[in-house]
């Protein structure tokens, strides 16, 4: 997934989920900071859901007359919204709340809340062990937060962490935080249903639901007529999106995620559409059709392979085999030429050996991925992987196969780009270069980043432009427009 790629990254520096975007402290562009007579600071782990879940905590907290400000020492309320994918995300977490410790110290009054997956692991335990913690919100329980803030500021700690089977907050308006202005994170779907033994998500998630279509459709007109060019449709396992009408839209249709793909893209055939994260069971042809026939839906997929033998597959309860994955690959390249595929690769699970390691290594060859965000395996407590089996390969076995992952992963994604040298991209620009504002950045369907000379052209973000690409890095390809948009 490329929604945190900058032009300054390779592939293999950026992890969406807890490294590279962790602790962003964002607050609106637009907000008046007067409007407001008590402020809000938010910082968001993880993975994109979270970032995106902030923006509907914003959305409520603006509601109940809290502004959001990028200063931590003005903020009346700090909140984190935290990962517990890996156990680093969560030592980072209690890292960020013993800085907040010096701020509460000289700050009376200051509240601290902790949102998001560490939240709902942890529960009450949380306020137990991080004492200057005053509220716990789950991520299915952003609603509770005013009277939760309330209750606070009388003095009382405030926790809720419940689940619920249908929450969505559809009817809820994002506060766009930070961000480009030209691409933004759309939520279908929330938690998942599948139980992959290593993962910690259905645990802090809760259950699989899909969210109306048509708030969907709403929300991505209502971005494309503020100016916004790509959406990213997200959810843990967006292709088994499923909406079907119920009591409160006995009239809506039922939609699948092939449905709900084409239906965004005829909003604009100039809003770019992407979406995250495919589940590589639930990827359906008709998907890669829809996928086909649109040139607004981006031909990228990010497609999570984990291991790459079927013993560990197994275990890790996957429910596909390598070759089953590879025919998936296969069918890609045959009904989408050229497409971006990336993937998400653990290495040193329980029981991994040599051998299963360089089968590994070996589907990352043969899928020829883009990019890949790779991780040593972490035990998550709770999980059917810490339950059933054995933690047994030393860590420094772990961080050893990590490596030839990553080398690995460099050599495929610099072949990659060096493939594209020559060839022309439609570039949706999304503002200036991080090193240069005589440069361009911005990206192709496919994913890649491209910098390039404004060489003079009237052009802004949000512009398409078609680029040659010149030359390239692992990360970035450099290039030229050759025509204007
Ligand atoms: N729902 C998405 C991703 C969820 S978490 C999917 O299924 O693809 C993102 C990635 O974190 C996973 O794909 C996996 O590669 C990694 N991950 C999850 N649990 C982990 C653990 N316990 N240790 C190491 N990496 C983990
Ligand atoms: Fe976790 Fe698997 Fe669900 Fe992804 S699909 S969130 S890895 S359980
Ligand atoms: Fe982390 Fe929760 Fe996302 S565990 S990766 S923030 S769903």
């Amino acid at each position: 997934m490329l929604d945190y790629v900058t032009d300054k990254q390779t592939a293999t520096e950026t992890d969406r989920h807890d490294e590279a975007r962790q602790g962003e402290a964002f607050a609106p562009f637009t907000n008046d900071p007067n409007q407001y007579k008590k402020h809000f600071y938010i910082e968001s782990y993880g993975c994109a859901m979270n970032f995106s879940d902030s923006e509907i905590v914003a959305s409520i907290l603006n509601g109940v007359g809290y502004g959001a400000t990028r200063n931590a020492e003005e903020a009346d309320l700090v909140l984190l919204n935290t990962c517990s994918i890996r156990e680093k995300a969560e030592q980072t977490v209690r890292k960020r709340l013993s800085d907040f410790k010096r701020i509460k110290k000289t700050k009376k009054g200051l509240l601290v809340g902790v949102l998001g997956c560490m939240a709902e692991r942890l529960k009450s335990k949380l306020l137990e062990e991080e004492k200057l913690v005053d509220i716990v919100v789950g991520p299915d329980a952003y609603r509770a937060l005013p009277n939760l803030v309330l209750e606070a500021e009388s003095g009382q700690k405030g926790v809720n962490v419940l689940l619920s089977r249908d929450e969505t907050y559809a009817d809820i308006s994002p506060v766009r935080l930070g961000g480009n202005g030209v691409s933004a994170f759309v939520s279908i779907m929330r938690g998942c249903n599948n139980m992959c033994s290593f993962c910690v998500v259905p645990f802090t998630r809760g259950r699989e639901r899909s969210r109306p279509a048509n708030s969907i459709l709403q929300e991505c007109t209502q971005l494309f007529n503020e100016g916004y060019r790509e959406v990213t449709l997200l959810g843990q396992n967006v292709d088994s999106y499923y909406y079907t009408a119920d009591e409160d839209n006995p009239n809506n249709d039922s939609v699948t995620f092939a449905q709900l793909l084409e239906k965004v893209a005829l909003i604009s055939p100039l809003l770019r559409i992407r979406f995250s994260t495919s589940h590589p069971k639930d990827i359906t042809d008709d998907v890669l059709h829809t996928i086909a026939r649109y040139d607004n839906i981006c031909n990228y997929i990010h497609l999570p392979v984990q291991s790459g033998s079927n013993r560990i597959l197994q275990l890790m309860n996957r429910t596909y085999t390598r070759e089953w994955y590879m025919a998936k690959v296969d069918r890609i390249r045959e009904l989408l030429p050229g497409c971006g595929i990336s993937a998400d690769i653990i290495t040193g699970f329980c029981t991994e050996e040599e051998a299963d390691h360089q089968e590994t290594l070996a589907i990352m060859e043969y899928a020829q991925y883009d990019y890949s965000y790779m991780f040593f395996y972490s035990e998550r407590p709770g999980t059917l992987a810490q339950k059933r089996y054995t933690d047994d390969v030393p860590l420094n076995v772990k961080k050893r196969r990590l490596q030839e992952v990553v080398d690995m992963q460099n050599r495929l994604s610099l072949e990659s780009n060096l493939r594209d040298i020559g060839k022309t991209f439609k570039i949706l620009i999304e503002g200036d270069s991080k090193k240069s504002d005589a440069d361009w950045m911005g990206r192709s369907s496919e994913g890649k980043v491209f910098v390039f000379p404004k060489a003079g052209y009237a052009l802004q973000k949000g512009d398409y432009v078609w680029v040659k690409a010149n030359e390239c890095t692992q990360g970035t390809l450099l290039g030229e427009i050759v025509v204007g948009s």
